[in-house]
């Protein structure tokens, strides 16, 4: 964490492959920076995570830190990507408030707004979810849920090509903050539980009543889209019928939520015939046809998402899933050399080595 930590007041999530900062990254970063022992370094990570953004409340999800110019063509503007990811800040203000760390006013409104722009200006009128304008704003960058977007088959190539492509799409506020994509248009109850929890984990420590209520409306849509046949809950917009429905991981972060399938969905991350791992849950399950565990997104096991299961295990007292998901976690830590992710079944390590969000092993121990 030394080591990635720059004078900016962020952690890079890895010093070559990941030169800039990470918006859910870096929330994952300020509470392992509190879990070592820095809540100054926790509340300025969390500080520079928020810092560019817009009067609507937009978040980008990349600040190009002292490289303004780079992939500024690409974004369509200076400095900053021009899309958001999972809003993290909500439950990672809550754990510091909770730890008793001092976190300043301001930065307990921006993360208010950051919730409320995805809220009010993201909310989906037919289904009740939020919407999401681009696959990466997900942070699940290659999950199969998308696979509906990568005609005629999914392959890496072809899938690059078309993320870029679905950039164009995005329509924008004048202030460029990216409110909706005709191109896209999924309904992702993953992205949607993540931003109902952060609503409902930010209303816990400061009181907020609307945001409380908003984000339980998500959390009712969410549970809603549970299909009982494939024990998921599935996708919303143009992928419901098809991709929509493969039963991934991140899916299953409605988990999160008051809902009456929490358990049932749980039970499956420490299932060996579903998303069973001895180093951490894959991203997606054994069975499903596009299981690939050694394919970004596509089947390795990600620290983040059992660090979030883990917290869903704990909320519901399923004590003895957290306690195995917790184990996993830890076991891939040390197996990967905190690898960014890594194989479920072997812990050899997958991507970055080593990655600062894996440091959120330290929190499960
Ligand atoms: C990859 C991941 C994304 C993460 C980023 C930086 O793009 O898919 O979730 O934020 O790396 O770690």
């Amino acid at each position: 964490m030394n080591t990635h930590w720059r004078n900016g007041g962020y952690t890079v999530p890895h010093s070559d492959t990941y030169p800039w900062q990470w918006l859910w990254d870096s929330c994952f970063h300020a509470l392992v920076w509190a879990e070592l022992g820095f809540p100054d370094r926790a509340t300025a990570e969390l500080a520079s995570a928020l810092s560019d953004q817009d009067a609507l409340g937009f978040v980008p999800h990349v600040r190009y830190v002292g490289n303004p110019d780079h992939l500024s063509d690409f974004w369509g503007r200076p400095a900053t990507s021009s899309i958001t990811q999972p809003p993290m800040y909500g439950h990672a203000v809550a754990e510091l408030v909770r730890r008793g760390v001092d976190v300043p006013d301001v930065t307990l409104r921006k993360a208010e707004l950051g919730l409320r722009f995805l809220l009010d200006r993201r909310a989906r009128t037919e289904d009740g979810l939020v919407t999401v304008v681009h696959p990466w704003e997900t942070g699940c960058d290659d999950s199969p849920r998308w696979d509906h977007w990568c005609q005629p088959a999914w392959d890496t190539g072809r899938w690059y090509d078309v993320k870029g492509e679905l950039l164009d799409g995005v329509e924008r506020a004048p202030s460029g903050a990216p409110l909706a994509n005709p191109a896209f248009g999924a309904g992702s109850v993953g992205f949607s539980a993540l931003v109902a929890w952060n609503a409902a984990e930010l209303a816990s420590v400061t009181g907020d009543r609307a945001l409380a209520t908003a984000g339980l409306a998500v959390a009712r849509a969410v549970d809603a889209r549970w299909d009982a046949g494939l024990r998921t809950w599935v996708d919303a917009g143009p992928s419901a019928a098809t991709s929509g429905r493969a039963r991934t991981l991140d899916a299953l972060l409605g988990a999160l939520l008051p809902g009456e399938h929490a358990v049932e969905a749980l039970e499956q991350t420490v299932d060996d015939g579903a998303f069973g791992g001895r180093f951490g849950p894959p991203a997606v399950h054994r069975l499903d046809p596009t299981y690939e565990p050694g394919t970004y997104w596509r089947g390795s096991a990600w620290p983040q998402l059992t660090y979030l299961l883990w917290c869903a295990a704990r909320r519901a007292g399923l004590d003895a899933v957290a306690k195995g998901l917790a184990g996993r976690l830890v076991a891939g830590a040390a197996a990967s050399g905190l690898a960014e992710h890594w194989h479920p079944d072997t812990g050899a390590p997958l991507g970055a080595v080593p990655q600062s969000w894996t440091g959120l092993a330290l929190l499960v121990e």
